[in-house]
């Protein structure tokens, strides 16, 4: 009945919280892959585990992609004395619009009712670009804010399947198979053995940011996101809560 498969899953999740060395598994029952339901309803747990977490005064940054884009739909208005503020985590990874952070970004501010920044960069800028970019007033203001962030959303996903959408140069896409990268997050990929294998070289939350971060929310779920999960864990920082969906947790 449906009491028993609720333990099952509750067992799982700290099963899977032991074994990635992060700080919460949440896990909802299906398969994203199979239902699109099932990712209106991770998008709902991370809405709800927000809510728990928000001191009153909060930034969030946020990366793209459909998950994060299921998240603000969830979010409703907070009370007057909630300040809220969303940016996007990093510069554009051309996203259709609507999986944009830019986006995502704004429709949080929308369904919260506070506020949000937009942050428009380009990717693979050189470094005389990159260095006169970062004195741009705004984007300037977008790094700092990125920095003293106190809450990320994030993203998960499958490396091939992420550079295809990035529309990917051939020779880095080449690399990305040679180096065996199964997963990615903040424009980052990654091998089975959560070694980095690419990163995409853009603006704003790096890596080894997301330490001094105390709210880290990785949402991803379907089958088929299990092993770029399972890639990206070995990588997160311990405070991480992955919110996930059984058909990703039961192959984790
Ligand atoms: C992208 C992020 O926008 O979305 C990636 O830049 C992330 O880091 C991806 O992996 C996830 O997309 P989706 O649609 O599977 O939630």
């Amino acid at each position: 009945g449906l009491m028993r498969e609720w333990k099952g899953i509750d067992v799982l999740e700290l099963e899977l919280k032991h074994r990635l060395g992060i700080k919460k598994v949440i896990i909802v029952p299906g398969d994203s892959d199979e239902q699109q339901m099932v990712k209106r309803e991770l998008g709902k747990a991370c809405a709800m585990r927000m809510k728990k977490l928000f001191t009153g005064k909060d930034i969030i940054a946020v990366t793209g992609g459909s998950t994060m884009a299921a998240v603000a739909e969830w979010l409703s208005p907070v009370s007057d004395e909630n300040e809220l503020l969303f940016v996007p985590a990093r510069g554009g990874f051309g996203e259709d619009v609507q999986n944009q952070a830019n986006t995502i970004c704004a429709n949080m501010a929308k369904n919260t009712q506070t506020k949000n920044r937009v942050f428009y960069v380009p990717d693979q800028v050189s470094k005389e670009i990159y260095h006169s970019l970062i004195k741009v007033p705004d984007i300037h203001e977008n790094l700092q804010l990125i920095r003293s962030a106190n809450m990320v959303l994030h993203g998960i996903g499958d490396a091939i399947k992420m550079a295809e959408r990035r529309r990917t140069t051939p020779d880095i896409l080449a690399k990305l198979k040679e180096g065996r990268a199964v997963g990615e997050a903040f424009g980052y990929y990654f091998n089975e053995e959560g070694e980095i294998v690419h990163k995409v070289s853009t603006i704003g939350l790096q890596l080894e940011d997301l330490a001094h971060i105390p709210n880290v929310i990785a949402v991803a779920g379907g089958s088929t996101k299990a092993k770029a999960i399972k890639a990206y864990m070995k990588q997160a920082p311990s405070q991480t809560i992955l919110i996930t969906d059984e058909g990703a947790a039961r192959l984790l």
